[in-house]
């Protein structure tokens, strides 16, 4: 069976060589992913839903949420696991439904920037309220202006990104959350790819514009530990700003059912255990020191690329990056004609409109040297009339092979 799941891997993205910039976000650290292996092995069997049964669960749950709470400078007892930023998120705005519908609004909506991630659209589309996106400035972050126009009394919740995916820029959550604040409105700041590392960047001197919890009128925060907090997927925080709001989760109690009592905090019933004792146990591990050590190793990484791409004629920054994303663009190159050229080689970055993407991790500081070399022959063959495939070609499904067929053939 080993064999036959090692060989249906053939096509699988090559993430341990560090040819991949999302989805996966490599630590660089064969002794976290040993332990986590470990941790995974010791919990394979048992469930979350029922906390009183695995008490055990419950107090690293609690552990792994305050410790991230911490970091955003949040209080203790707020916060609790998700199964990634997609369902903090929607945690985040069901609650923010919920008070608004208990304040007698009748048609409540969100306030988005267009960066903000398609999460908050899919949250609006479940829990049946409006999504309003605002544009961004010319450096990428939320316009306040365009915000100020469009927060009225029916508003469940501001948001902003810290930072957003497309661009990997934190919106300007002090005049974000001083406006929702001033409206009677609550914020939200996802920071499902920023929460575990834009302390640390700030603490290595980068001037990250402040959006945590110190900032007031923030009153809940998404954070992904299966993103910079390197545990495995499955593991992301939601943090409010009391406990008060905190209570205010998707606590969902039928009481009708014959079954006897049921109640979760979030969309999910049976919870696998495995991503909330590795949260914890990548959390206790890394703890502040090993963070920071693998944010400098991002860091590394990121100088490196923003350098070539200024240094590569026809390439430029779409955004100053104020993270670990950045997004490159041309004005007179087929980015993707770039990103076929670089597949060639073995790299696949993000295709944007018009763009390319990286999320860069602690391993991409080992081959980041080979990645701007490679991406400056790229360019360098595009210049001289490499021309982009077909988009057929490129969706195409891969033909069937013996090893991709195996897996699902009976016996
Ligand atoms: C800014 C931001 N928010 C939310 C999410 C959603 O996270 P997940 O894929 O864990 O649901 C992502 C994922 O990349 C993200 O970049």
């Amino acid at each position: 069976m080993l064999a036959r799941l090692q060989a249906n891997r053939h096509d699988d993205a090559p993430w341990r060589a560090g040819r991949i910039f999302s989805l996966v976000f490599p630590p660089d650290d064969p002794e976290l992913e040993r332990l986590l292996a470990d941790v995974s092995a010791q919990y394979l069997a048992e469930n979350a839903l029922n906390p009183a049964r695995f008490p055990s669960l419950a107090r690293l749950e609690t552990a792994a949420a305050d410790m991230v709470a911490g970091l955003l400078h949040g209080p203790a007892g707020a916060a609790g696991l998700t199964s990634g930023g997609t369902e903090s998120i929607f945690v985040a705005v069901s609650v923010a439904r919920d008070v608004a519908r208990e304040r007698g609004v009748q048609r409540p909506f969100i306030v988005t920037a267009e960066t903000a991630h398609p999460a908050f659209a899919k949250a609006c589309h479940l829990l049946d309220i409006d999504q309003v996106r605002v544009p961004v400035r010319a450096d990428k972050r939320l316009d306040v202006a365009a915000l100020t126009a469009k927060v009225g009394t029916d508003t469940a919740l501001v948001v902003a990104s810290a930072p957003c995916y497309p661009y990997g820029v934190v919106d300007p959550v002090e005049q974000v959350a001083t406006l929702a604040a001033e409206r009677g409105v609550p914020c939200h700041v996802d920071a499902c790819l920023g929460g575990l590392i834009l302390p640390f960047l700030a603490e290595l001197g980068q001037p990250v514009p402040p959006w945590d919890f110190r900032v007031p009128g923030v009153t809940s925060i998404s954070a992904d530990v299966h993103k910079y907090g390197y545990s495995f997927k499955g593991a992301s925080v939601i943090a409010f700003a009391t406990p008060e709001l905190a209570a205010r989760r998707v606590w969902f109690d039928d009481g009708v059912w014959g079954g006897g009592t049921y109640g979760t905090p979030t969309p999910a019933g049976t919870r696998p255990a495995p991503p909330i004792a590795g949260a914890w146990a990548a959390l206790t591990h890394l703890g502040h020191e090993g963070y920071r050590a693998k944010a400098a190793a991002v860091l590394c990484a990121r100088d490196a690329l923003v350098d070539a791409v200024a240094s590569i004629d026809g390439l430029r920054l779409s955004a100053q990056p104020d993270g670990p994303v950045l997004r490159m663009t041309s004005d007179s190159l087929d980015m993707a004609a770039v990103a076929d050229a670089m597949e060639d080689r073995r790299w696949w970055l993000n295709r944007q409109p018009g763009a390319l993407h990286v999320m860069l991790s602690p391993l991409h500081a080992r081959v980041v040297d080979e990645l701007t070399a490679d991406l400056r022959t790229a360019v360098a063959e595009v210049r001289a009339g490499r021309t982009a495939r077909e988009r057929a070609a490129v969706y195409a499904a891969p033909e069937p092979t013996d090893s991709a067929t195996s897996v699902t053939t009976p016996r």
